[in-house]
């Protein structure tokens, strides 16, 4: 079957992850910036800095959109290049920078999906607690307010957070990303604040632009035991209520499961989860590989990541690869929160370089994209209300930990001149939306 009318079909990327420009104009650190000069968060010592330095270079990579024929472009705002504080004083040049990037996306025939926040808090309120402290409701909602005053007369998608589950939990639990603490109590805080903070911004983003069709980005995987020993099987439990309950059954269905609330209580307010559950009007379903939890004693939850089985496929960078958990996801998330679907990342991570005529000839790429997209067909054609796919990523990029060994990108960076190349899963991916979008009448 085709896909349904009006399909949508994009690419995703992440301010920190490509726009680099990180001192230029009045932006002020996040968290990201002061987490990459600590040694040995980073691979190789990268940073952000400079990244694909889409800030300058925009023009070129909208028009490599073009080629790639997307109808769709998700992008994050740096919420200390508009508020290098984080609240009050807004910088011209920075809201100047995310209006000419609009602009070009609008002219180019491509709707912009604007994500407040892929990770990025401003360090000014890292300094003043970060998402430990409630009140970050509030300066999370000022910022949406900023935004959608300044952008929402020609944005009309907004999402709020990107996989909020991986930053709380690889921030205050693994020690993996910024503020790199192990522990318990700061991760349960974050979790209700952030919680809190979309309620607040998707009110604020409702307040200002009442037509506007807000979301939020969760990733949803799959979490199964590594082994069928019991502390593997109670470690993907655990891992499944952090990863795939903790924020989109408060914001969609106003509940914490049992063992969470236990958890954020002392952080809980009467009328917390009317203030969560405000009414979206699509879920954003990041989707990769399932998860293989395993018991870690020590550990600050008790679990780690373990191995996939070993007849199962993996992608370069070691990511288990299994379109048929992408499907059932779909059909599951279809059925528990009951709103329209986007699928708002999906991709293959490599170790990729030019070869001797300077192609990036990614077939495992290409194969991938294939295999998951068949399977999101088959998730329609059961009866998911899927309405579009963004692939992660138009470029390469800033991949957090890992640096920029790790590529995504249907387009290859050369990081020395900046020079982008189209691999072949940009031809790839250019003559899938053709061939779907001539199917529908
Ligand atoms: C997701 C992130 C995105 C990118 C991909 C590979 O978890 O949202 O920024 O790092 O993974």
């Amino acid at each position: 079957m085709s896909f349904p009318r009006g399909f949508i079909w994009g690419v995703s990327t992440s301010a920190y992850q490509i726009e680099g420009a990180a001192a230029v104009d009045g932006r002020a650190p996040s968290i990201w910036d002061v987490f990459c000069r600590q040694p040995g968060r980073i691979a190789n010592g990268d940073t952000g800095d400079v990244a694909c330095d889409h800030y300058h270079r925009y023009r070129e990579d909208v028009a490599l959109m073009n080629r790639l024929g997307v109808q769709a472009y998700r992008f994050s705002v740096s919420w200390s290049r508009v508020l290098p504080s984080g609240t009050e004083a807004p910088n011209e040049a920075g809201l100047a920078f995310y209006d000419r990037l609009v602009d070009a996306v609008l002219q180019a025939g491509i709707e912009p999906w604007l994500c407040l926040y892929h990770w990025d808090l401003p360090q000014a309120l890292q300094e003043r607690g970060g998402w430990t402290n409630r009140d970050v409701a509030g300066w999370f909602a000022d910022y949406a307010q900023l935004i959608a005053a300044r952008l929402g007369d020609r944005v009309k998608r907004f999402a709020t957070f990107n996989e909020p589950c991986v930053f709380t939990l690889f921030g205050y639990a693994f020690g993996l990303h910024p503020p790199a603490s192990h522990d318990p109590a700061a991760l349960h805080a974050a979790i209700h604040h952030i919680n809190l903070a979309h309620g607040a911004a998707v009110d604020a983003l409702r307040a200002r632009r009442p037509a506007a069709e807000i979301g939020g980005v969760h990733t949803i995987q799959p979490c199964r035991p590594s082994s069928p020993a019991p502390q593997d099987q109670a470690a993907a439990e655990t891992i499944d209520l952090f990863w795939n309950h903790a924020f989109p059954d408060p914001q969609m269905l106003g509940v914490y499961p049992e063992r969470l609330r236990t958890l954020v209580e002392p952080y809980f307010r009467d009328g917390d989860l009317e203030r969560i559950r405000r009414k979206v009007d699509w879920l954003g379903v990041n989707h990769y590989s399932p998860i293989y939890a395993k018991g870690v004693w020590g550990a600050a939850l008790g679990f780690g990541f373990g191995e996939s089985p070993p007849e199962m496929p993996r992608t370069p960078i070691g990511w288990p690869i299994d379109p048929g958990a992408f499907r059932d996801t779909l059909l599951m998330a279809n059925e528990r929160y009951e709103l329209p679907i986007y699928v708002t990342e999906n991709g293959l991570g490599a170790l990729e370089k030019p070869d001797d005529v300077g192609r990036i000839p990614d077939a495992v790429r290409i194969d991938y994209l294939g295999k998951y997209v068949e399977a999101m067909r088959e998730a329609v054609d059961r009866g998911a209300d899927v309405r579009g796919y963004f692939a992660w990523s138009l470029l390469d990029n800033f991949e957090w930990q890992a640096g920029y060994a790790q590529r995504f990108g249907l387009v290859y960076v050369d990081y020395a001149t900046q020079r982008r190349i189209p691999k072949a899963s940009a031809d790839w991916y250019a003559g899938f939306i053709r061939s779907e979008r001539s199917k529908v009448p």
